[in-house]
């Protein structure tokens, strides 16, 4: 399969991409909450209700978030839906961390959530163990997304929904073109403000510069066997939630 360098869309070994989003993720595990909350002026909170929004997700079931970071698309799910179980997974331990402590301050109660550091191409589970799969702004992060994508399919059940958010490319070229001067200028800008460290910031840009549009997206979970793939865009095409099945 595939392996890219995430910041560029070149091939490159998987370790080049998956050594700095440790690298990253490790370092700002603390303040990441912080930096979305200013660098996204607030929409990011309103993208994670579209994200439940669109989620196929029942009471009875068993909900598995991939590269979950500190957990806000796994509370939010697990507060919404109240389903069996909610798993919360992360490459970066520090991240799952914050997710932890959030969960001790009482984030979910009474529902049940598990946590673990796991790699999203690489997923600790049985086959077909989860009748629905989340994912915010992982799989851009990834330099194996072809196997990423193999593996939520694996283990969905038959009939299971993935439901997956990042950033996209707005169709209006105005509004890219003030995207993409934002990306480059104020994100590293909060970044530094935040975090004192601007380089992980600009590779955020970058990433999403080199990540594949809507439609190739969907290409991509149709290549991996998905059907009914769609996809709604958010503030304009800056972000977008992508929905599949896994066929019965
Ligand atoms: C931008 S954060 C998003 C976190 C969370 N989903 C949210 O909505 O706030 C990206 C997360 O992807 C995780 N990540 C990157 N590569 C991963 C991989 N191969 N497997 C699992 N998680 C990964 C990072 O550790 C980080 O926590």
């Amino acid at each position: 399969m595939t392996s890219i360098d995430t910041a560029t869309g070149r091939q490159a070994p998987a370790n080049v991409s998956t050594d700095r989003v440790r690298a990253i993720f490790s370092s700002i595990a603390d303040r990441y909450e912080l930096f979305n909350a200013c660098s996204s002026l607030g929409t990011y909170r309103g993208w994670l209700d579209k994200l439940c929004e669109a989620a196929d997700i029942e009471e009875t079931d068993v909900v598995l978030d991939v590269a979950g970071g500190t957990g806000d698309v796994a509370f939010a799910v697990a507060e919404k839906f109240r389903p069996a179980l909610v798993v919360c997974t992360d490459l970066v331990p520090e991240m799952l961390a914050v997710a932890q402590a959030h969960r001790e301050e009482g984030r979910g109660a009474g529902v049940p959530m598990e946590f673990a550091v796991a790699d999203g191409q690489a997923l600790p589970f049985d086959d077909a163990s989860f009748d629905a799969v989340t994912m915010a702004y992982g799989l851009r992060n990834m330099p194996e997304r072809e196997r990423a994508l193999a593996e939520v399919f694996r283990v969905l059940k038959p009939d299971g929904s993935f439901t997956c958010l990042d950033f996209a490319t707005p169709p209006n070229a105005l509004w890219r073109a003030g995207y993409d001067l934002y990306l480059k200028t104020m994100v590293p800008f909060w970044g530094k403000l935040i975090t004192g460290d601007a380089s992980g910031f600009r590779y955020l840009a970058r990433s999403i510069e080199a990540y594949p549009d809507q439609a190739g997206v969907a290409r991509m979970m149709e290549a991996a066997g998905f059907e009914d793939v769609a996809w709604f865009d958010c503030s304009g095409g800056i972000a977008a939630i992508h929905v599949a099945t896994r066929p019965r």
